[in-house]
């Protein structure tokens, strides 16, 4: 039979110490190695239809300072909400087609009517910092799928309900969902 400690020994070892490690390593990515298979990265919904989200390289999981990568795929008829964040945004699209919306009408009190234009495989086009953009997948045969690459990471998004909501009501949502579980710390500065 164990003595005492040799049971605490086996508790910690065998059943409490893996727990703690399974807990962090959601929000970690020790224990990786350097080159790692997308496939291999957390993905998830994150409570949004329609969306898969992989954080390929980012502030919260990895610690990166300027720059965070994302790859999304959208099913059919959906997309992102309108939004504006104070942060410049590439995309590159990898497979699919959709539809980019966008308002540049930083100096109206709302959004507006925005600029239709169609994205398809290979594309890509940047988001004007604070400009309300919209990507959607509007083709109803196949996914689309990007790559999103922004600057000045953990992103804050502010967000409308539609183009004709007033800049001051948009609703900020910070930590963005795939942030939320993870990030912690003081609130990032303003622009
Ligand atoms: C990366 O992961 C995918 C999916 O699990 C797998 O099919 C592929 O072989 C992996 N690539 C390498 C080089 O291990
Ligand atoms: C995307 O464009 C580049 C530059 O023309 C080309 O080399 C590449 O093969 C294209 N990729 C696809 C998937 O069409």
């Amino acid at each position: 039979m164990m003595r005492p400690p040799l049971i605490l020994a086996y508790l910690l070892r065998f059943l409490v110490l893996p727990a703690i490690a399974a807990g962090a390593s959601s929000c970690s990515i020790k224990g990786f190695p350097l080159v790692k298979n997308i496939s291999d990265l957390p993905q998830d919904n994150y409570g949004r239809g329609g969306l898969s989200h992989i954080t390929v390289a980012g502030s919260v999981l990895h610690g990166l300072k300027e720059v965070e990568v994302w790859l999304q795929t959208f099913s059919p008829g959906s997309g992102t909400p309108i939004h504006r964040h104070s942060c410049e945004e590439v995309f590159i699209v990898l497979k699919g087609s959709g539809t980019l919306l966008l308002a540049s009408s930083s100096h109206e009190k709302y959004p507006g009517k925005p600029q239709e234009h169609f994205i398809f495989p290979n594309s890509t086009f940047h988001i004007p910092v604070n400009d309300a953009h919209q990507v959607w997948n509007s083709n109803r045969h196949e996914d689309l799928q990007l790559l999103a690459i922004i600057s000045r990471p953990p992103v804050k998004v502010f967000i409308y309900e539609d183009w004709f909501m007033p800049h001051i009501a948009a609703k900020l949502r910070f930590p963005y969902y795939w942030d939320e579980q993870c990030l912690q710390g003081p609130d990032k500065d303003e622009l």
